[in-house]
Formats: C-alpha cells, structure tokens, sequence
C-alpha cells in the first residue's frame, strides 16, 4: 500500500522541534501536503524561518516545563496528530542538553496521552534498541518503550545518518572536493531529511491506524560508506569528490575518548562513531518502508537532489 496516493483530508498536526533543520522541512512537507501546522516553540525559538514558510499557528511549550504543556497541546481545533522532532544533544538553543531527550520526552508523551491526542509520529534512530552505550540513540528507543508503556497510539520513524546533517558540514566539504563521514570504510544507513519530512507528514496524516504502533526503519535502499557517498557525488557533479572522516583520526581515537570521560556530549559522540565501525547502523528491514512509503531513495537519486537543492548543479 502506498499511502501517498490515498486521498488526503487537510489535518491539524503540532511541530515539536519546528524551528530544528528537521523539524522545518517536516513543517515544509505538511504544507506541501496541504495540513495546517500548529509549530510548538518554546519562548525564546527564533520563530522567522516558520514565519516564512507560512506557519501563522504557534503555540508556547518546554518539554522541560511539563506544566507548560497541556495548555500548548489543547488548543482548539485539536491537532490530529504530534510529530515530534526535538533534540537536546544537538544543543540547537545554548544550555540544552540531553534531558530533553529522556525527561523531556516522556514529558511529552504524557501530555500527549492526556491531551487525547491520537497519533505521536517519534523521530527516531535506526537499531537505537541495540546501541546501549550511545546515549541520544538509546533514548530514542526508551520514548518508544514509553509511548507503548503509556497507550499512546504511535509510529516511530528510524531514521539513518542524515546526508545533510544538523548542521550542514557536508555543503563546505563538496565544495573543497571532499565528502566528511564520520567512517569513511564502513557502510551505514543514511536518509536525505526531505524525505525523512515527508514521511513524518504522511505518517503523521495519512498512515491507517492498523499500521501504528511500530517502529519502521527509513533511509536508502541500501547502508552506504563514505566512499560510495563521495562516488555519486563525483558522478553529479562531474569532478573528484573523496570520502574523508569528519574528524582526523587523532581526534576520533585520542582526544574525544579522553574528554569524553569528563564531556558527556563528546562521550556520546565518541560512543557513535565506535557503534557505527561495528557496522551495525544498518536497516535490517527496508520492506516495511518500501509498503508504507513507496520505492526507496537510492543513494545517487538523494545526491542528485541535494546537489540540485544547493544549487551545486
Ligand atoms: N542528525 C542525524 O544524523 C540524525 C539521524 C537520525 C535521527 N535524528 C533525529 O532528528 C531529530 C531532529 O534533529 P535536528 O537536526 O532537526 O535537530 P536541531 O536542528 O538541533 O533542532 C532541535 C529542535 O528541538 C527543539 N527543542 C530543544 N529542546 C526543546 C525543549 N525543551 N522543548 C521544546 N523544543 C525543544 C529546538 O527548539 P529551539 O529553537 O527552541 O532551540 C529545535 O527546534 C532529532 O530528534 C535527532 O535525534 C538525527
């Protein structure tokens, strides 16, 4: 079933996270479908990127303040769904940290279950149940086991590595010819966030309730290293583009093990990039997005849109 040829009704879905470099295009992607979007922003969120994009709907809430909540999630007309794409360990406001991504979290679900509302679309992180020791991956996996523990109807999309990360690293790279991964020679799951958006939209709209309460992987039809990432980039663009790590090997195996006893963050950091060396940071199962969603980006398509997204071809 390919719920993008479904006929849509207009919903009323609340952003968590809108003003985020996810958070905005999922805002984008319900626009685009045609869905009001009601932004959930804390007081001090620099609301002008959503303001231009269209969004006129704001509504006031702190995943860490739960008694800010309940009034943000029940204004009339109530939403239809919450997709949730907050973040404290990208630090995207100074001062946040991952609290949000634990207490913050379930916070929100249960002023999510209380407010009635019926779907919670999670964005999540591919094999998050099996990566223990990376703290922002397995909380990901403790909001699922909450939303399941609370009753609260949801779908958790498990996403891979974004090709455009949170804070676009890459852009600068390709134009000095150099793609930046984090392991150049091992193949993990990556996804291009507007597809991960429009996912979150359909999700969030258009999924039937029989399909709910499940965690489904998304990302390319296949894991991709870093080299083959820099291959399709060179094929677009018609010049040499080579894998290169993100962080020089110095760094990646000396000083954040070291700082990481004391930073938390670097910890964190230092505890993915050893995760994905495992190899593991695959999806084991690309059928369950294939049905909900349709055919699979494949890694030189997602390039090739990046690319035409920037400008670069
Ligand atoms: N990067 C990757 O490769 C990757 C892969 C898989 C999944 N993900 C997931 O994708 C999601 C989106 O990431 P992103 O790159 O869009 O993050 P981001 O740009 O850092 O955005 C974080 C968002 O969370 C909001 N926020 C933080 N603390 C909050 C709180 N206490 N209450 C309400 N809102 C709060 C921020 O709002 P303010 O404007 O107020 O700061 C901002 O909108 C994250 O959940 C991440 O785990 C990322």
């Amino acid at each position: 079933m390919n719920i993008e040829k479904n006929h849509m009704n207009q919903k009323v879905v609340t952003v968590v996270g809108a003003t985020g470099a996810l958070g905005s295009k999922i805002v984008k992607a319900l626009i685009d479908q045609n869905h009001h979007v009601r932004a959930m922003v804390r007081a001090t969120s620099n609301r002008t990127k959503l303001r231009e994009l269209g969004v006129t709907d704001f509504v006031i809430g702190d995943m860490m303040d739960p008694q800010s909540l309940p009034e943000a999630l029940s204004k009339d007309p109530k939403s239809q769904a919450i997709v949730a794409s907050a973040a404290g360990y990208t630090r995207h406001t100074k001062g946040d940290n991952s609290k949000t991504d634990a207490q913050g979290y379930r916070n929100l679900i249960d002023a999510t279950k209380s407010a009635g509302i019926p779907r919670f679309v999670l964005i999540s992180i591919l094999e998050c149940d099996k990566a223990i020791k990376v703290s922002h991956f397995y909380n990901k996996y403790l909001a699922e086991k909450y939303l399941q523990e609370k009753g609260q109807l949801f779908i958790a999309l498990r996403a891979g590595a974004f090709l455009d990360q949170t804070r676009d690293f890459v852009l600068p790279g390709i134009q000095k010819g150099v793609f930046p991964t984090f392991v150049p020679g091992v193949s993990y799951g990556m996804i291009y966030t507007p597809d991960l958006a429009r996912y979150a939209a359909l999700a969030a709209t258009s999924l039937p309730e029989s399909e709910l309460n499940a965690s489904v992987d998304v990302g390319w039809d296949r894991p991709a290293s870093g080299t083959v990432v820099a291959e399709a980039f060179s094929k677009v663009l018609g010049r040499k583009i080579v894998a290169k790590p993100a962080f020089p090997p110095f760094v990646s195996d000396v000083i954040f093990p070291l700082v990481g006893l004391a930073v938390g963050g670097i910890s964190d950091m230092n505890e993915m990039i050893k995760w994905i060396k495992n190899g593991d940071y695959t999806s084991k199962n690309i059928q369950r997005q294939r049905e909900l969603f349709g055919d699979l980006p494949t890694v030189e398509e997602a390039v090739r849109r990046y690319c035409k997204d920037r400008k670069l071809v």
